[in-house]
């Protein structure tokens, strides 16, 4: 049956993820347009962002916080390129932002000392193989398989290695602790709700103890450089971008932070992200053709839920099949206007992904839930109980 009740807000992607419960293009009118990022004014909002963000995420005050270009992966490249090579380097990887991120390392910095600690879609690797006393790696929550690392236990506490970290889907939705780690690295668009194009990276004192004693041996676009004469440039963190960024950005940045701080801080984005994992994992435990990619529930991503099918009709197709009849699946509530871009990452197993993120609402992810058993059951049965598939795919091979 057609369930009754459609989500109010159907955006579900995980990136540009929806904007905050009662947003509107309006709240920007105040921002500082047609004027230099560089004027007093313009320093003093960009600093604000920083201010607010620091706040929010309890950023530990002899850490730095900066906006810099490119968005999360101008942030963690900026950050590998200026700060490895100094000792080996021990990256993780288990799925394709992760792999991204093992490709920079091998084949572009092509580093001598790498070790890799990779896991297939949904699960993660053995997190206790892990040197601290290199540099490690990692990404906090991998969005395209919803898998997260569980805690931060695995993390030694006084690591000599230097902890970088891709906490782009994690930050403001799960407790990243930014006092165990050396590089964090996240962009806009993801838990607040932002938009896209502006990265933050954060420092330790380590990390900024490292930029100052090594000196990369490969040459480093002004898009990444962090020193000058061989000293830490502070003012990038203090306002003073590297080049310049959106005004109109920042301002949705600023909104989205004091809908934050308004609604309770970072524990009420907890709670938010999480309520919304547990709304799906109640429909996940009584559905029967659907499941958690991730297979460890300890590792289940409360923003990127990622789900698969595991109905034996679905299972039993070709895998390019499943390919498309999951994508029929997103496709269709798509037309219906009840969920926008929930098909998989497009190297990810065919599926399902939500976005749970503390910009969605609860009664949304619960209205929609129905209808991703109306639209399974409208997909499979419309390509009948016999596969092969329906002629809108061509003829089955030898047919
Ligand atoms: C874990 C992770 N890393 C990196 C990125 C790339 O982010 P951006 O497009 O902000 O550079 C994403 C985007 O979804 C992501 O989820």
């Amino acid at each position: 049956m057609r369930p009754a009740v459609r989500p109010q807000n159907p955006c579900f992607s995980s990136g540009p993820c929806a904007k905050r419960p009662g947003w509107s293009p309006a709240l920007l009118e105040g921002a500082l347009v047609g004027r230099s990022h560089r004027s007093k004014a313009g320093r003093a909002r960009i600093q604000e962002v920083l201010d607010r963000s620091r706040a929010l995420l309890e950023v530990p005050p002899d850490y730095h916080i900066g906006i810099v270009p490119a968005s999360d992966t101008g942030a963690m490249e900026m950050a590998m390129w200026s700060l490895l090579g100094a000792r080996g380097v021990d990256v993780l990887a288990w799925e394709s932002f992760g792999q991204g991120w093992v490709t920079d390392i091998t084949k572009q910095l092509k580093l001598p000392d790498v070790r890799v600690f990779a896991a297939d879609y949904g699960r993660l690797p053995d997190l206790s193989l892990v040197d601290w006393g290199r540099d490690v790696v990692f990404t906090w929550n991998g969005t395209t398989s919803g898998v997260r690392v569980p805690d931060a236990g695995w993390i030694a506490e006084n690591h000599t290695g230097l902890a970088i970290c891709d906490a782009t889907s994690a930050v403001y939705a799960m407790e990243v602790p930014i006092a165990k780690l050396d590089a964090v690295t996240y962009s806009w668009q993801k838990v607040l709700g932002g938009e896209g194009q502006h990265g933050v990276l954060i420092l330790s004192p380590r990390a900024v103890a490292r930029l100052e004693t090594y000196k990369p041996s490969w040459p480093l676009p002004k898009l990444f450089r962090m020193t000058k004469g061989g000293m830490f440039t502070e003012a990038i963190f203090r306002a003073d971008t590297i080049n310049t960024p959106s005004m109109l950005c920042v301002e949705d940045a600023l909104d989205g932070l004091r809908w934050a701080e308004e609604i309770g801080g970072l524990p009420e984005l907890l709670r938010r992200s999480e309520a919304n994992l547990a709304a799906v994992a109640a429909w996940v435990e009584r559905t029967p053709w659907v499941d958690f990619l991730a297979e460890d529930p300890d590792t289940r991503s409360c923003t990127s839920i990622c789900l698969k099918i595991v109905d034996p009709w679905f299972t039993s197709l070709a895998a390019e099949e499943r390919g498309h009849a999951a994508k029929e699946v997103a496709s269709l509530l798509e037309a219906e206007g009840v969920a926008y871009d929930i098909a998989p990452y497009r190297e990810a197993p065919p599926g399902l992904r939500l976005w749970g993120g503390a910009t969605v609402e609860l009664y949304d992810l619960e209205a929609l839930l129905p209808w991703l058993d109306w639209a399974y059951a409208e997909v499979r049965g419309s390509w009948g109980s016999s596969t092969p598939r329906p002629a809108a795919y061509g003829a089955p091979p030898g047919a």
